[in-house]
């Protein structure tokens, strides 16, 4: 991903294969491009709308055709526990969940998860993507 225009190509080929009850986990630095991947997928499904960081808000929805979309920031979470308020474990069911900062999360993040993490390169960024072998086979052609 040379620069943000590619990131949010990334974020509209992989909303494409998104279901209700999926969990993508996007970790990296800060400033390393977790909400502009976010904001792809959103914009791609929702439409052309504004996608603000929800770093104070922790959580912002979005309803896309066939699901709703919660895009969490976790940062300033201050323990796990927090999950149950937010209720996000039952979003988690029903919606499709990007989750910046799942590390906060601890065990509440679910093993079947798509892990993004993005790095620094260069002046661009290196997506690692890791995850159960089901998503190997959803994401060929993203
Ligand atoms: N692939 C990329 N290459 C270079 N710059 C990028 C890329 N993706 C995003 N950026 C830029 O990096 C910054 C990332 O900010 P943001 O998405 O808010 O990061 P995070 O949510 O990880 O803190 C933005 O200024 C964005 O324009
Ligand atoms: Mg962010």
């Amino acid at each position: 991903m040379n620069n943000e225009a590619e990131m949010l190509v990334f974020g509209a080929k992989l909303a494409k294969t998104l279901s209700a009850g999926d969990v993508i986990a996007l970790s990296g630095d800060l400033g390393a491009g977790k909400t502009t991947l976010a904001r792809g997928i959103i914009q791609s499904l929702c439409g052309d709308m504004e996608v603000p960081s929800p770093t104070y808000t922790i959580v912002q929805t979005y309803d896309a055709p066939d699901f709703e979309i919660w895009h969490c920031d976790l940062y300033r979470l201050k323990t796990p526990d927090d999950i149950y308020e937010l209720g996000l474990l039952d979003a988690m069911d029903e919606a499709v969940c990007l989750i910046e900062w799942p590390d906060r999360m601890g065990v509440l993040l679910p093993k079947t998860a798509l892990g993004l993490d993005i790095s620094f390169d260069g002046e661009g960024r290196s997506l690692n993507l890791s995850g159960l072998a089901e998503w190997e086979k959803r994401l060929v052609h993203v």
